[in-house]
C-alpha cells in the first residue's frame, strides 16, 4: 500500500486546531475526541453501506492531522463493512515515521462482523509500516463461545499483529456500560487520547452515553467535538447523526472555513475536567 502524504495545513488552520488538541502531558483518562464530516441536512453517508466522500482536501488534511495528535482512532464495525478505511494518519510528522505517527485502529466489532483480511486497507496499511495495527473489541459473552471457524480466522489475523480483544460488558444495546468498558479497557492499554470517527450509531450513542466519573458523577465522555460540515445535501435516505435531545453540551465554539468545507470546534460542557 503505498499512499501520497497530505499537504501541510496552514499555521492559522493549526492555531485554530490547537486549543482542541488532547492535553500534552497526556491526563489520567482518556481523552474522547468525537469528529466527523456531515452533509448540510446532518447525513454522514448517502446510504448505509455506502462510502461517500464528503471532507474536502483541507478537511480530509484536517482529519489526517488529528489523526496524528491521537492514540488511538475508533469506529464502529458497519462503517469496516461500507468504507474499508484505511484508518492510518497519511499526515508527515517530523521525526516519525508513519506508523509512529498514526493512531491504533479500534473496531468495535460485538459478534466479529467485520473479517478483516490481509487484503484490508487497515492492514495493508499495518503491513507495509505506514500504520498500526487494529485492535478488534468482541464481546466477552460472543468469545467465550467462539465457533472453531472464527477462531481460526481469529488466529490468522492474529499473526500479523492485529488483535481481537474480548471485552466484559460490550453490548449495542446498554451504550453506558458499553462505552464505560471501552474506555476501562483503552486506559488499562496505555491509551490516553482517542478519536472517535462514526459511523451514525457509534455517534449517536456517544453523544448520549454518560459515564461514572472519580467521584461517582455521571459525566460524558466526549471531550471535544470537531465536525466538518460539507455544502451538500445528502437526503433522506442518507445516515442521520441525530442524536435524540443531546445537546446544550458545547461551549468555546469556533467556526472556520477549510477549503469549501466549514469545521466547527467546541468543548463538551458535560465532559469530565481534565486534570
Ligand atoms: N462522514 C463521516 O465522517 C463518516 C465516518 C464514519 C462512518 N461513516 C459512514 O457511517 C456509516 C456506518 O454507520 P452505522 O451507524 O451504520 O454503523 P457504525 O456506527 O459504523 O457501526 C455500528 C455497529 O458497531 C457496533 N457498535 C457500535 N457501538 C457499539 C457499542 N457502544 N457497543 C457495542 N457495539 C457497538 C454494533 O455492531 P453489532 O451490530 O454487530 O452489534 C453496531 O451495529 C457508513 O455508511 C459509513 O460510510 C461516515
Amino acid at each position: 500500500m503505498t499512499s501520497q502524504p497530505l499537504h501541510l495545513l496552514s499555521d492559522s488552520l493549526t492555531a485554530f486546531l490547537g486549543p482542541y488538541l488532547p492535553p500534552s502531558p497526556p491526563s489520567d483518562r482518556v481523552f474522547v475526541t468525537l469528529t466527523y464530516a456531515a452533509s448540510l441536512d446532518s447525513r454522514i453517508a448517502l446510504g448505509r453501506g455506502l462510502r461517500t466522500q464528503l471532507s474536502g482536501p483541507e478537511s480530509k488534511c484536517m482529519t489526517h492531522y488529528l489523526r496524528a495528535h491521537h492514540d488511538a482512532i475508533l469506529v464502529g464495525v458497519n462503517t469496516v463493512l461500507a468504507d474499508n478505511p484505511g484508518l492510518n494518519c497519511r499526515y508527515r510528522v517530523a521525526g516519525k515515521s508513519p506508523s509512529e505517527a498514526s493512531p491504533r485502529p479500534i473496531i468495535i466489532d460485538p459478534t466479529f462482523r467485520c473479517k478483516l483480511s490481509a487484503g484490508s486497507k487497515v492492514m495493508l496499511a499495518a503491513s507495509s509500516k505506514e500504520g498500526k495495527e487494529p485492535w478488534i473489541l468482541v464481546s466477552a459473552e460472543w468469545h467465550a463461545a467462539v465457533s472453531p471457524s472464527d477462531l481460526a480466522h481469529i488466529q490468522s489475523i492474529e499473526s500479523t499483529g492485529a488483535r481481537v480483544i474480548p471485552v466484559k460488558g460490550l453490548q449495542s444495546d446498554n451504550r453506558n456500560e458499553s462505552w464505560a468498558a471501552i474506555l476501562k479497557l483503552l486506559k488499562e492499554r496505555s491509551i490516553r487520547s482517542l478519536m472517535v470517527e462514526g459511523g451514525a450509531q457509534v455517534i449517536n450513542d456517544l453523544l448520549l452515553a454518560a459515564v461514572q466519573d472519580g467521584d461517582g458523577t455521571k459525566v460524558s465522555p466526549v471531550d471535544v467535538i470537531i465536525i466538518t460540515i460539507a455544502p451538500v445535501y445528502l437526503g433522506k435516505n442518507g445516515v442521520e447523526v441525530s442524536p435524540a435531545s443531546a445537546l446544550d453540551y458545547l461551549y468555546d465554539i469556533k467556526w472556520e472555513p477549510f477549503g469549501r468545507d466549514v469545521v466547527m470546534a467546541s468543548f463538551n460542557r458535560k465532559a469530565r475536567a481534565v486534570s
